[in-house]
């Protein structure tokens, strides 16, 4: 995946491998063990979240926040693992048959087909769980307690019925339905964009830099990339192979679901992402080189898969 953009760019695919290392053995630490009767969800858990070839999205965009704000990555692990654990849980969920029925994710079989469907919708459930107790409980993320408390909060309105589940619901419900450039920018906004979105701004809501004008200019950063990221998608959903994606290409238009290819032409949606990228880079403007790796994440995101 996005081998084209990585290879021109050696040391961001470095510091790329480094961050996606830092959450996998996080996320190694605090997934349980499967053991005793339960174990069998434990093991459907673990299959959903390590070793399949996730991009890691997510807890890259908090280290690299981390990393223009002046925190070390071994503080943002367990914010790294809680945006991972719901973005898993979103995935499980999405590829189940009353959803987008899927068979493939991360180039295995998805959950439900690999497990069952019953073991599946739990797996999701408790990776919810887990995320908001490791949010709560980790002794190395150092706030104090109103921020862990509005962290807290951010990460469940980001997962909600005004976040990712709202969303993921006007997706369900506009199957077959021609969506305005408005109504669709607002489900992705919800449906991809809000998880994104928080991934950022909880990677900086620790650090002692945080001020309320830095925290605006990261939440326009992570709102063009969210939305940037989804469109994305919705493009290689379209030209992309199955190989590449690990999940299946074509899923979007089998279903006659809306996206930005079908409402504006691959065309017309490759230059929309194009500007979310620029608009994103535009809001990091003020910052230092340590946003390098936020800049070029931002690109990537637009590029990959080509
Ligand atoms: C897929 O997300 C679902 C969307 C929100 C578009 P990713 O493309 O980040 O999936 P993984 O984590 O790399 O498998
Ligand atoms: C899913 O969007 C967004 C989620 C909240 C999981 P998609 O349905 O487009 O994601 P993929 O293409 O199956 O990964
Ligand atoms: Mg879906
Ligand atoms: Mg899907
Ligand atoms: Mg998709």
């Amino acid at each position: 995946m996005g081998r084209g953009y990585l290879k021109t760019n050696p040391d961001f695919k470095q510091t790329l491998q480094a961050y996606c290392q830092q959450v996998d053995s996080a996320l190694e630490r605090w997934l349980p063990q499967p053991a005793g009767p339960e174990a069998r969800l434990q093991e459907a858990m673990r299959y959903s979240v390590i070793g399949g070839g996730g991009k890691r999205v997510r807890p890259v965009l908090v280290y690299a926040t981390g990393q223009a704000m002046h925190v070390p990555a071994p503080q943002l692990d367990s914010i790294a693992c809680s945006v991972e654990m719901i973005h898993a849980y979103s995935l499980i969920h999405d590829d189940l048959p009353a959803m987008d029925n899927d068979d493939l994710r991360r180039g295995r079989p998805t959950c439900h087909i690999a497990y069952d469907e019953a073991t599946a919708i739990l797996a999701g459930d408790a990776l919810q769980a887990l995320a908001f107790e490791i949010l709560a409980s980790d002794p190395s993320l150092s706030c104090n307690a109103q921020v862990r408390i509005d962290m807290i909060r951010l990460l469940a309105q980001a997962s909600g019925s005004l976040g990712m589940a709202g969303g993921q619901a006007i997706d369900l419900g506009a199957v077959g339905k021609t969506l305005t450039l408005a109504e669709l920018a607002n489900m992705h906004r919800l449906k991809t964009g809000a998880l994104i979105r928080a991934s950022v701004l909880l990677g900086a809501m620790c650090s002692p830099q945080a001020n309320p004008d830095t925290l605006a200019k990261l939440d326009i950063y992570a709102t063009c990339v969210g939305l940037a990221f989804q469109i994305h998608d919705d493009v290689l959903d379209v030209v992309a192979d199955t190989a590449t994606l690990g999940k299946p290409q074509g899923s979007d238009q089998m279903q006659n679901k809306p996206t930005y290819p079908a409402l504006l032409g691959l065309d017309g949606a490759r230059k929309l992402a194009q500007s979310q990228h620029q608009q994103a880079l535009a809001a990091l403007e003020g910052f230092d080189s340590r946003a390098d790796t936020l800049r070029q994440l931002s690109a990537y995101i637009v590029e990959r898969g080509h």
